[in-house]
C-alpha cells in the first residue's frame, strides 16, 4: 500500500512518520518532502508540487489516499481536482478552505452562525479603516485579507502601531494595484483577551473526531516576546484546555462550524483547526480557523497518538467518523523549534547542521527547513527542526528536548527555552 502526503514541513513529516507505522503502508511519498522525510526508511521524496502533476502520479502509482498537509494547496482546490478525477484525497474543498484563506470569510460565516469571535470590520480603503481604529482604539487587531503564512497579523498596543499596520496594508487611495485581483482588505478586530489553544479535530462532512489539545508558542522570543512566527514550539495536551472548555469548543464553535458548512453549501472535510481564545471565565472564542492541522502542533499529536492513523483517516473518508474514537498516549509531548538564522524576517538558507540524534520511541528529530547539499543536510527555510519528544510530565519533557537540543548545531541556531512555560508553571 502506497500514500502520498503533501507538503515539505515538520507537519508533514510527523504525518508520514505516524503513517509509516501503520501495517501495510510499504510506502510513503513526500512531495516535496525534506531531508528528514528523505532519510526515513519507507519515504521517499517527490520532486512535485502541481497538483495535476500529483493527480497523475497518485493516478499511475495507485496511491491509495493522499493527506494534505499545508493550506495553499487546500486554498488552490487541490482536493477538487483529485476529487474530479476519482482520487481518494482528505482535506477540505477550495471552497471549505475559505475558512482560512479569507479572514473575511470566515468572520461573516461566524456572524451568521453566531460563532463566538472578535468583534470585526472590514476595510478596503485606507481612511475608513484609519477612522475605525481611531474610534475604537488600542489595543487592537489588524489583519490583511489571505492567507499571510501566519505574518498578516499585526496586534496593535497602540494607535500608531494600528495606523502604521493599515498603511502597510492598504494601497493608498488612488493607486493602482499591480496585477488582476481582488482589492486588498484589511478585517479589524477586536483585541481578545486570554490564554490560547490549538483545537484540531477530524470532520467528515457531518462527523467531527477531535484530537488531543495543544498549544503553540507564536513569538519568536522567550516569554512570548518579539514579532510573530509561524509557531516555535508546541505541546500536547494543554492543561487550559479543561474538560469544560473542551465542552464548549466543541458545543459553541465546532459542532456549529461544520454544520453551518454544510447548510452553505460547502461541507467540510478535512482537518480543522480552531485557534481558541479561552478566557478566565472559561469562556471560548474563535481567533482564527485553519483548514489543515497546525505546525508544529501535528509533532506532538502525532507522537501522542497511538490509533491508527490511515484508518481514522479512511474512516473520515468514507463519511463515518462517528464510528471511531482515537486513543492517545497519557504522557506528555513537546516539540522544540529550531528556527534558522534571521527567522522570521530573512531566514538564511544553506548553513550546515550537525549533531542530530536518532529518534527513539519517545524522541524524534522532525525536519522542516532542510535539505541534502552535497552529502550534507543544511538549512533550507525559516523554521529547520523540531525537536519532539515524550515524557511523563511536562518538566521531563522539557529536560529531554532541550538535552537532545544540546547535542545539534547550526549556525545561528535560534529557539526558545520556555516551551511549555504555561503548563509547567500552573
Ligand atoms: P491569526 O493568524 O489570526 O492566528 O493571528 C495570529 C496571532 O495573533 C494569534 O495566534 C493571536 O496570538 C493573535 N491574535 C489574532 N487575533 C487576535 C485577537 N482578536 N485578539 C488577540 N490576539 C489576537
Ligand atoms: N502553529 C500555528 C499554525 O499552524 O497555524
Amino acid at each position: 500500500m502506497k500514500l502520498l502526503v503533501i507538503g515539505s514541513g515538520g507537519r508533514e513529516h510527523a504525518l508520514a512518520w505516524r503513517l509509516a507505522r501503520t501495517p501495510g503502508v510499504q510506502k510513503i511519498f513526500v512531495a516535496p518532502g525534506n531531508a528528514g522525510t528523505a532519510r526515513e526508511h519507507e519515504m521517499e521524496n517527490l520532486p512535485l508540487t502541481d497538483p495535476s502533476a500529483l493527480a497523475d502520479f497518485a493516478a499511475r502509482e495507485n496511491i491509495r489516499l493522499t493527506v494534505v498537509g499545508p493550506e495553499a494547496p487546500l486554498a488552490a482546490g487541490i482536493v477538487n481536482l483529485f476529487r474530479e478525477r476519482g482520487l481518494k484525497i482528505f482535506g477540505p474543498t477550495r471552497e471549505a478552505a475559505q475558512l482560512e484563506s479569507s479572514k473575511d470569510f470566515a468572520k461573516r460565516f461566524m456572524l451568521r452562525h453566531k460563532i463566538p469571535t472578535a468583534r470585526f470590520a472590514t476595510f478596503s480603503e485606507r481612511a475608513a479603516a484609519h477612522a475605525h481604529v481611531d474610534r475604537e482604539g488600542a489595543p487592537i487587531v489588524i489583519k490583511a485579507d489571505g492567507l499571510a503564512a501566519g505574518k498578516g497579523v499585526v496586534v496593535a498596543t497602540s494607535l500608531p502601531e494600528a495606523h502604521a499596520a493599515i498603511d502597510r496594508m492598504l494601497p493608498p487611495a488612488g493607486q493602482p494595484q499591480a496585477g488582476a485581483g481582488d482589492a486588498p482588505r484589511v478585517v479589524i478586530e477586536e483585541f481578545l483577551v486570554g490564554e490560547e489553544a490549538s483545537f484540531i479535530v477530524m470532520v467528515d462532512g457531518r462527523n467531527v473526531l477531535p484530537l488531543a489539545s495543544s498549544q503553540d508558542h507564536k513569538r519568536i522570543g522567550d516569554g512570548d516576546s518579539g514579532p510573530n512566527t509561524g509557531g516555535m514550539g508546541a505541546y500536547s495536551p494543554a492543561p487550559v484546555v479543561t474538560p469544560e472548555v473542551h465542552a464548549r469548543a466543541m458545543r459553541e464553535i465546532i459542532l456549529p462550524t461544520v454544520r453551518g458548512m454544510a447548510a452553505d453549501g460547502m461541507p467540510y472535510s478535512g482537518f480543522l483547526y480552531a485557534g481558541l481564545m479561552v478566557g478566565k471565565d472559561g469562556s471560548v472564542k474563535t481567533v482564527e480557523f485553519n483548514c489543515r492541522l497546525g505546525d508544529p502542533e501535528t509533532q506532538p499529536i502525532m507522537m501522542r497518538l497511538k490509533s491508527d492513523l490511515l484508518h481514522l483517516i479512511e474512516q473520515a473518508l468514507s463519511g463515518r467518523l462517528n464510528l471511531v474514537e482515537a486513543s492517545w498516549d497519557r504522557r506528555v509531548a513537546l516539540g522544540v523549534v529550531l528556527a534558522a538564522a534571521n527567522y522570521p524576517d530573512r531566514p538564511r538558507l544553506g548553513d550546515p547542521i550537525g549533531g542530530l540524534p536518532k529518534g527513539s520511541e519517545d524522541s524524534h528529530v522532525f525536519h522542516a527547513g532542510t535539505a541534502e547539499q552535497e552529502g550534507r543536510i543544511v538549512t533550507a527555510g525559516g523554521r529547520v527542526l523540531c525537536v519532539t519528544t515524550l515524557s511523563d510530565n511536562i518538566r521531563q519533557a522539557q529536560k529531554r528536548a532541550y538535552d537532545l537540543i544540546a547535542g545539534i548545531h547550526f549556525d545561528g541556531m535560534q529557539y526558545r527555552r520556555d516551551i511549555g512555560h504555561r503548563a509547567a508553571n500552573r
